[in-house]
């Protein structure tokens, strides 16, 4: 009688096909990946690229690699936006490496934006310190999510997602906003489109947004291109 050799049989086969697929999972629904040590402070120096940052030797490492004081200054607001990000990210706070974790400080003046602009890598929780925000988001089905929020509460911003946040107070306003990623990135929508390096031809904007040069041109000078 002929043997059947398991590893040969289509059910053998399904199941390695299954297994394989799903290797991955964790690592997809993970913002960052798990750290596999206590700490790995970043050694921004280091010239090897990894996916982070190398470790710090741990004999170099002191308390002061996990402290940061970087947000307790409010931000200079005097910009085409009237806001500022500062960012305690890993690239300002090595800390923060291989511990998918970040936070930013954002000020607003009356009446600032802090404009459209996603996060490739994480999703967005903030709260507001003080003043009154209206925070947005649009979803990929061009749905839009808003709500004015004042201090204490707090907002989160899928991953991924267009959103911004306006103040829309008579004073200043303030939020800090954190993110399940070390380095969340942010494309910034106004700066992506019409202030990169190097522009975007003028036919591809005036077609997308159904205006002439004029338009984009007038809106990439105010970026500085
Ligand atoms: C706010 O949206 C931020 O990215 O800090
Ligand atoms: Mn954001």
């Amino acid at each position: 009688m002929m043997k059947i050799n398991p590893s040969a049989s289509p059910l053998y086969m399904l199941s390695c096909l299954v297994m394989l697929l799903l290797l991955p999972l964790p690592s997809l629904l993970a913002a960052d990946p798990d750290p596999l040590q206590d700490f790995c402070v970043a050694d921004l120096s280091a010239s090897t690229s990894v996916n982070g940052f190398l470790c710090k030797p741990a004999s170099n490492v002191s308390s002061d690699d996990f402290f940061f004081d970087g947000l307790s200054k409010e931000g200079n607001t005097t910009n085409v936006f009237g806001s500022r990000v500062t960012a305690a990210n890993v690239l300002s706070f090595p800390g923060l490496n291989t511990l998918g974790s970040s936070i930013n400080r954002v000020d607003f003046a009356p009446g600032g934006i802090n404009p459209p602009h996603s996060h490739p890598r994480a999703s967005e929780t903030g709260v507001v310190i003080s003043g009154q925000l209206l925070v947005g988001f649009v979803t990929t089905g061009n749905v839009y999510f808003s709500k004015v929020i004042s201090a204490g509460q707090i907002f989160v911003i899928p991953r991924g997602l267009v959103h911004f946040q306006k103040n829309v107070g008579q004073e200043k306003a303030l939020a800090f906003t954190s993110f399940n990623s070390q380095l969340p990135g942010a494309d910034v929508l106004p700066l992506n489109l019409f202030a990169s390096t190097p522009p975007i031809p003028n036919d591809v904007l005036t077609k997308a947004f159904q205006v002439g040069d004029d338009v984009v041109n007038s809106i990439k000078s105010k970026f500085g291109s």
